[in-house]
């Protein structure tokens, strides 16, 4: 399941404005953007690659001749969701405009199905240069996205059109492009997922069949959307979430801990993680002879959410999931909602194993004024984003 939306290509060209790109990558980090800076040579006589690589805390290549048995312009140009050039150079605009694939910029541009989102930034006779605008005009028709430039003060004395736009602009443009929203940055949130193990003895547990794959669409929803995510993650098959803090967890109790330890620093905390409600009472020091296995003594587990919403604060927002079988079980989810003291909880119906591992969903969310939607056949994916939506109106 990779990252939605998350990986930027931020190109700098060699501009003055290259300076100004230093607050857009911060701003895009802050929105829950991964970016990767690739910076032309030119530009680096503006702004240090320790700079790019101070601020988006990964390696920064700026030719093609580092590294060359990765082929890193390919393995990025594919991953990205977009590339932003900011600034974006006459030359530059050229260069893109006819092809050239001459050096790692350009041939990440070249080598990426990615949208481009240019932010040209120069002197007005540039700008205005038949040349240029007849670059641009080609770009435009070939669908590459072109921030017009603002008009004002410019290098030294000058003014005109030609200056670098202001950060927000640049941003609201890219979400635009992306489809992507950044309303949860500055949010914490706090989720489980998969399935805890409880030990019979070292090679023997309790366990059950959640998969984690709901808990993980949440964390990268609520990751690409800018939310400050960490993930408690119980026995689950699936790679780790880049740009997650993840906790990797085996028991109920490891589970506890670790979310007792996180939930003070949560703004929201998405409990899908199917927690079994018993463990064995002793758990056998070496593997129990099948002749011994006649009867296993069970002692419950703390029901964690449960604990956990005795000591919320009030800004804090509580999501839980009840995997129910057979008749009433809306009823059924409704009391364990108000008994748990949650905000929001989502129940689906798991009669025959449905759900478990599948990448699609049904059920019923309900909260704690009463309200009741039914979902049908939606993907994990999307019942992340419903159940984010509802729980920022309650976060406010
Ligand atoms: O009671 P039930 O297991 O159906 O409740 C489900 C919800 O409670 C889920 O959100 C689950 O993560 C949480 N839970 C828990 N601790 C338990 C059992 C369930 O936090 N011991």
């Amino acid at each position: 399941m990779p990252p939605r939306n998350r990986e930027i290509i931020l190109g700098i060209g060699g501009g003055i404005a290259a300076y100004k790109s230093a607050d857009l990558l911060r701003r895009l980090r802050d929105s829950g953007f991964l970016v990767t800076v690739i910076p032309t040579r030119s530009s680096l006589n503006f702004v240090g690659k320790a700079t790019w690589e101070a601020l988006s805390s990964r390696e920064v290549h700026e030719d093609l001749w580092s590294n060359v048995h990765s082929v890193p312009h390919i393995a990025l140009a594919k991953k990205a969701a977009a590339i932003v050039i900011a600034p974006t150079t006459a030359d530059l605009l050229a260069r893109i405009a006819q092809g050239r694939a001459d050096d790692l910029l350009t041939n990440t541009v070249i080598a990426s199905p990615a949208p481009l989102i240019l932010v040209p930034a120069m002197h007005p006779e540039m700008w205005l240069n038949p040349a240029t605008q007849a670059n641009v005009a080609l770009l435009k028709s070939r669908g590459v996205h072109i921030i017009e430039p603002d008009t004002g003060r410019l290098t030294g004395e000058d003014s005109g059109v030609g200056r670098f736009p202001e950060t927000a602009r640049i941003l609201s443009s890219i979400q635009e492009v992306l489809g992507a929203s950044s309303d949860y940055a500055g949010k914490r949130v706090l989720i489980s997922a998969g399935g805890t193990r409880e030990a019979i003895d070292p090679v023997r547990y309790i366990g059950n069949n959640s998969s984690g794959k709901q808990g993980y669409s949440i964390a990268s929803a609520a990751a690409s959307r800018g939310a400050s995510v960490t993930l408690v993650s119980a026995n689950v098959q699936l790679p780790d979430l880049d740009g997650v803090r993840i906790i990797h967890v085996k028991s109920a109790m490891e589970m506890q801990s670790a979310l007792t330890e996180e939930f003070a620093n949560c703004d929201l905390l998405v409990m899908a993680a199917a927690v079994a409600d018993a463990r064995p009472s002793v758990v056998g020091e070496v593997k129990i002879g099948k002749e011994d296995l006649q009867r296993i003594e069970l002692i419950r587990n703390p029901d964690i959410v449960h604990e956990l919403v005795r000591v919320k604060s009030a800004h804090q927002v509580v999501i839980g999931f009840a995997a129910e079988t057979g008749a009433n079980a809306i009823d059924r989810a409704r009391k364990k909602l108000s008994v748990k003291g949650l905000d929001l909880l989502f129940c689906n119906d798991v009669s025959g194993g449905a759900i478990f591992n599948s990448e699609i969903t049904s059920g019923t969310i309900l909260d704690s004024a009463g309200n009741h939607w039914d979902v049908m056949d939606i993907s994990k994916d999307t019942l992340a984003d419903q159940l984010l939506d509802l729980a920022l109106n309650k976060l406010g």
